[in-house]
């Protein structure tokens, strides 16, 4: 089989797609699998072979030619976090040409990709909390108003449609407001603003496989910074990291409940990861947010996870492309 594992991307992650990428390369059985790594960026889609020779890909059927020898993918591994691998874009053109992937369809993924637009469609799922927060098409003295007379702070200030905490703030005071928008605004048209939930941060792992919805052993992040920005996550021993996290069995099954029904309310396919607090004083479900191509470097949760449920590395991602493929 010749799977394109993609990579690359148009925004600030792109960065953190080539480790994830890397990781995912080392990892897949080259008995069963024929990878070819193919980046798009703004310049140019392109693979690049053991010599960095660069072959362009056609853009018609997403096939290269190497040494007169043409070669089409049976799948898509789609390891390109942001704009186009995570938001829809690279999905609808492989939905185009009938070329399956690793990911979550069209619809799903840029849906997903605008945290604000994600609230809304989980919101009613049972034992789901979600923080009140408020959408910014603009950046204006009347929107702080509006913030400031509608929430309480602290506040998280997140370009709506980001990633890896880009551009995100945490603001205590209100005269910090301002720089904080501008940085957001800087990353994105829209901008969400939302109350602090005093809790325990954890990520969780879920995909499918042939026996249904799989849930993974949760990460518990605890960040030595003000919260988990993009040093933090990058940052080898910046975070304290606990795999499994630590929950009571009554949390634990009420998790796994509520995220295998957000897997499927928000009809996903292969892996995610869901972000979540649990608040102190309630242990209450607040969810965060959803990321349909989770990060996979060395730093990553999703493989601290499939660790630590027993699996191997290889195999999941190998059944990853086997579901795609059916
Ligand atoms: N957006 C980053 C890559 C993640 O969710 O892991
Ligand atoms: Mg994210």
């Amino acid at each position: 089989r010749n799977i394109a594992l993609v990579t690359g991307g148009f925004t600030g992650e792109s960065v953190v797609s080539f480790k994830s990428a890397d990781f995912v390369e080392s990892q897949i059985d080259r008995n069963k699998y024929n990878i070819y790594k193919i980046v798009i960026l703004k310049e140019g889609w392109y693979f690049m072979d053991a010599d960095s020779v660069k072959y362009s890909v056609d853009k018609n059927d997403f096939s290269i030619l190497i040494n007169n020898t043409r070669i089409n993918f049976d799948a898509a591994f789609i390891m390109l976090h942001g704009s186009p691998g995570e938001d829809g874009k690279l999905q609808g053109y492989f939905d185009l040409l009938d070329l399956p992937y690793t990911s979550c369809d069209a619809l799903t993924s840029s849906l997903t990709m605008n945290k604000g637009y994600s609230k809304a469609i989980v919101d009613g799922i049972r034992d789901l909390h979600i923080a009140r927060s408020i959408q910014l098409f603009e950046n204006s003295a009347a929107a702080e108003k509006e913030l400031l007379t509608n929430l309480a702070l602290p506040l998280f200030i997140k370009p709506n449609n980001g990633g890896s905490s880009i551009g995100m703030s945490k603001v205590k005071t209100a005269d910090e407001l301002p720089a904080a928008l501008n940085k957001a605004f800087n990353e994105d048209a829209q901008v969400l603003v939302e109350e602090f939930v005093q809790g325990r941060e954890f990520s969780i792992g879920v995909y499918k496989n042939s026996k249904g919805i799989q849930v993974l052993p949760a990460t518990e992040v605890i960040p030595s910074n003000d919260f988990f920005d993009f040093e933090a996550k990058y940052t080898p021993g910046a975070t304290e990291e606990i795999t499994p996290g630590r929950m009571t069995e009554d949390e634990k099954s009420r998790v796994e409940r509520i995220v295998s029904d957000i897997y499927l309310k928000l009809n996903c396919k292969g892996m995610v990861r869901i972000d979540y607090f649990l608040q102190n004083e309630t242990s209450n479900f607040y969810f965060i947010e959803i990321n349909t191509i989770p990060g996979q470097t060395a730093q990553s949760f999703i493989p601290q996870q499939v660790r630590a449920a027993g699996l191997n590395i290889s195999e999941f991602y190998g059944d990853l492309i086997e579901m795609a493929l059916e």
